[in-house]
C-alpha cells in the first residue's frame, strides 16, 4: 500500500480520511522542519475528540514558542548527557533478562522478552505511584489507538485515553511523585518559574505515553528480523560494533510510530500539487523509511547499511523523538548481551498487532539456539 502511495506522488489525497498523506522522504523531511506552514498546535492526530484533548497541553501537540520551552524541561531527564548515565542500568538489567531467558530456551518474544526494560526500568524512572505503573500500558495502546481516525477502534480507546488524562491531573501530582524522578522534574521546574504550573499535568503525557510501547515494537520487531535473517545475525556475532547500526536499521524497516498529523497553515505546493490552508496532512514515517528513492533496496533487512541513523522512525524536525537515545540504548543494551550467548533466534506464532498509529507485535514464539 506504501508503495502505491509513494508512486501516486508526494503529496496524496485520500478521499476517505479527508487528508493528504506525504509518502516520501525527502518531502516529509520538508514539511515536518517547518513548522511555520505545518503546525501540531491544533494536534496531530486524526480525530477531533483526541486532537481538542491534548492540544496545547501535551509537548507534541504544540508550536514554538510554547514548544521550545516545554521541550527544554521535558528533555532535560532523557537528552543524550543524562541517558548515558543510565547506560550501566540498562546494562545489568538486559544481562538479567538475557540470562533468564537463555536458561529457559524458549519464550514469547514480546511480553517475556521486549517488555521488560521499558516496564521496569523506565516506569520506575519516570517515578509516578505505583497505581500508575501498573496502568503505563494500557495507557500507551489506547493513546495511540485512539489517535487514529473517528472509527470504532479509536472511540473504544476513549474511555481509557481519558484515564490517563484524569490520573496525570489528579494523581501524578506532588507529594505522590518519587523526589529525583522525571514527573516531579516537571513540578521543579514549574516551582523555579520556567513554565507555567497549569501546564505540568499536560506535559507528563511526554513520559506517560510514548515511552513503552514504542520501545516494546522497537525490542521485538527487531528480535523478529534477526530470527528471519540469521546470516545478518551472524554478522553481528562476528563484529558486535555492528549493533547501533542494525538498531537504527531495524527501526527504519519497521518504523514502530508510523504515522503523526499536521495542519497546514497557508497554502502549500508539494510538486504540482497545492495543499490547501487548513489542511490536515498525515506523515507516513513508516513509508518514507522504505521509499525507494531514498533508500537502495529499501525492503531488504542490513544491518551494515550505509546511513541508516537519517531514518525518520523518531520523525524530523523540531518534534524529533526526545526519547531517541534512551530507546536506542536500551535496543542496544538488549542486543549486545544476546550477542554474547545466543547463536540462532528460532520464531515461530507470529501475531501482529493491530493499532491504528503503531506497528508490532503482540506475540511471537522464541526458541534460543545457544
Ligand atoms: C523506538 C522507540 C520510539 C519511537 C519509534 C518513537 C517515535 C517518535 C516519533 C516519530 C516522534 C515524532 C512525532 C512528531 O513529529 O509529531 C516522537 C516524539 C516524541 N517521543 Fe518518541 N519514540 C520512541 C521512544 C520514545 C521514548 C522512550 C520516549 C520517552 C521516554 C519518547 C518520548 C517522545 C516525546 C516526548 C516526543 C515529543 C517530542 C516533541 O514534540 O518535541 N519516545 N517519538
Amino acid at each position: 500500500m506504501y508503495e502505491e502511495l509513494r508512486a501516486g506522488g508526494p503529496a496524496v489525497w485520500l478521499n476517505k480520511l479527508g487528508l493528504f498523506a506525504i509518502p516520501r522522504y525527502e518531502q516529509l523531511r520538508t514539511i515536518a522542519r517547518d513548522p511555520d506552514s505545518f503546525s501540531s498546535a491544533s494536534g496531530v492526530m486524526f480525530n477531533d475528540t483526541v486532537n481538542a484533548a491534548m492540544r496545547g497541553r501535551a509537548i507534541i501537540c504544540t508550536d514554538p514558542p510554547q514548544h521550545t520551552a516545554i521541550r527544554r524541561v521535558i528533555r532535560h531527564p532523557i537528552g543524550p548527557d543524562t541517558v548515558r548515565n543510565l547506560a550501566d542500568i540498562l546494562n545489568q538489567e538486559a544481562q538479567a533478562v538475557v540470562d533468564r531467558l537463555v536458561e529457559a530456551g524458549e519464550f514469547d518474544g514480546v511480553t517475556d522478552f521486549a517488555y521488560h526494560l521499558p516496564l521496569t526500568v523506565i516506569s520506575r524512572l519516570v517515578g509516578i505511584p505505583e497505581t500508575g505503573r501498573e496502568r503505563m500500558l494500557d495507557w500507551a495502546s489506547a493513546l495511540f489507538q485512539g489517535a487514529g481516525p473517528d472509527n470504532p477502534a479509536s472511540r473504544a480507546a476513549f474511555p481509557t485515553l481519558m484515564d490517563m488524562l484524569r490520573y496525570q491531573e489528579e494523581e501524578a501530582v506532588p507529594p505522590n511523585l518519587r523526589p529525583g524522578g522525571w514527573a516531579q522534574a516537571i513540578y521543579d521546574a514549574a516551582d523555579r518559574g520556567e513554565i507555567d504550573r497549569s501546564s505540568c499535568a499536560g506535559m507528563m503525557s511526554a513520559y506517560l505515553a510514548p515511552s513503552l510501547d514504542t520501545t516494546i515494537n522497537g525490542i521485538s520487531s527487531a528480535m523478529m528480523l534477526f530470527g528471519q535473517h540469521p546470516e545478518q545475525w551472524d554478522l553481528i556475532r562476528e563484529d558486535p560494533s555492528l549493533i547501533p547500526n542494525a538498531v537504527n536499521e531495524a527501526l527504519r524497516l519497521e518504523s514502530p510510530l508510523q504515522r503523526f498529523s499536521r495542519l497546514a497553515t497557508r497554502d502549500y505546493a508539494v510538486g504540482d500539487i497545492t495543499i490547501p490552508e487548513g489542511t490536515r496532512v498525515m506523515l507516513l514515517f513508516g513509508s518514507a523509511n522504505r521509499d525507494e528513492r531514498r533508500w537502495e533496496d529499501p525492503t531488504r533487512f542490513d544491518v551494515r547499511r550505509p546511513r541508516v541513523s537519517e531514518h525518520v522512525a523518531f520523525g524530523f524536525g523540531p518534534h524529533t523523538c526526545l526519547g531517541s537515545n534512551l530507546a536506542r540504548l536500551e535496543m542496544r543494551a538488549l542486543f549486545e548481551a544476546l550477542s554474547a550467548r545466543v547463536e540462532r533466534f528460532e520464531i515461530s506464532d507470529l501475531v501482529r498487532s493491530t493499532n491504528q498509529l503503531l506497528r508490532g507485535l503482540t506475540s511471537m514464539r522464541v526458541k534460543l539456539v545457544s
